[in-house]
């Protein structure tokens, strides 16, 4: 079969805004070789100690190494696919180790927990699967009950990069040839988006297709991103009762400027 999705366009968020993370193995596989990330977040949270919140934890990536130095470490994920990786590769740590971690699965804009948080992380674009002004404020008002008083909230989203969100919705970019993780054949994975300049929301469609129709089949995984601006986002966290501390331009802690590709905001609960 043959998909034909020549130019993207707007979709139902709350039907599709999540369908890239029903299948934990392709994610993986699609972001095998993301890595800038973890040394900041551990060298951080390791800094800080427990315990630690991880909302959108995903298959676990960043959660086994802090729970590797001996963290007590609270995942929340809404996809229960990402989350049953997640329990598999913590099983293979052992019954010590794994005895730190909870995998829970919970919506981020509704966080409620007993006790609280040292430190809450928010990594690899997770905020911008909040869409709306109610979906932000809900989830931040969730990250302050959550978190101990001086308590350290951190996280990372894209910095707009308006060469990128303008790029022709009826192209087809990013190509790479890959060997397909469930079929064993060789794939093209190419993406194209839509960007909705007045919800600062853009629409993604990740295709997959295999290079010989014959060798499986074709299908497309959408997901929205919510682009937030350094400035606006500074606003919503200082009326959600955060200060923020740094914001950088990326993981070495450079400063954040027109071509950084990610904004990272270390902030404090007051
Ligand atoms: C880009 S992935 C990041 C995963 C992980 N933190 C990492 O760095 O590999 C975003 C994660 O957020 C989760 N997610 C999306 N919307 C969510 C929501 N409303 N509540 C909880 N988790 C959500 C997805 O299921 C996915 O696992």
């Amino acid at each position: 079969m043959t998909i034909h999705f020549h130019e993207a366009v707007p979709f139902d968020l709350d039907e599709a805004g999540s369908e890239y993370y029903q299948d934990a193995w392709i994610y993986d596989h699609d972001f095998h070789w993301y890595k800038l990330d973890a040394p900041f977040y551990r060298n951080m949270v390791g800094s800080i100690g427990g315990p630690v919140l991880e909302i959108g934890c995903g298959t676990g990536r960043l959660m086994v190494p802090w729970l590797k130095d001996g963290l007590n470490v609270t995942g929340v994920d809404l996809s229960e696919d990402m989350l049953e990786r997640a329990r598999q590769k913590i099983a293979r740590l052992g019954k010590a180790t794994a005895a730190n971690a909870t995998l829970i699965q919970k919506d981020m804009r509704k966080l409620r927990f007993r006790s609280q948080f040292n430190v809450a992380v928010c990594a690899f674009n997770t905020m911008m699967h909040l869409y709306t002004h109610e979906d932000i404020s809900l989830f931040l008002r969730g990250v302050h009950r959550a978190l101990v008083t001086d308590g350290t909230f951190m996280f990372d989203v894209l910095n707009p990069d308006f060469r990128w969100l303008m790029r022709d919705p009826a192209k087809r970019w990013s190509r790479i040839r890959f060997k397909h993780p469930h079929y064993g054949t060789t794939y093209h994975y190419t993406t194209n988006h839509y960007y909705d300049a007045h919800d600062q929301i853009v629409y993604v469609y990740v295709y997959h297709e295999p290079v010989d129709e014959k060798d499986g089949p074709s299908y497309v995984l959408r997901f929205g991103h919510r682009i937030f601006f350094p400035q606006e986002m500074t606003y919503l966290l200082e009326t959600h009762g955060f200060e923020v501390e740094n914001l950088f331009g990326g993981f070495d802690g450079s400063d954040l400027e027109l071509y950084s590709t990610t904004s990272v905001f270390i902030c404090r609960k007051r």
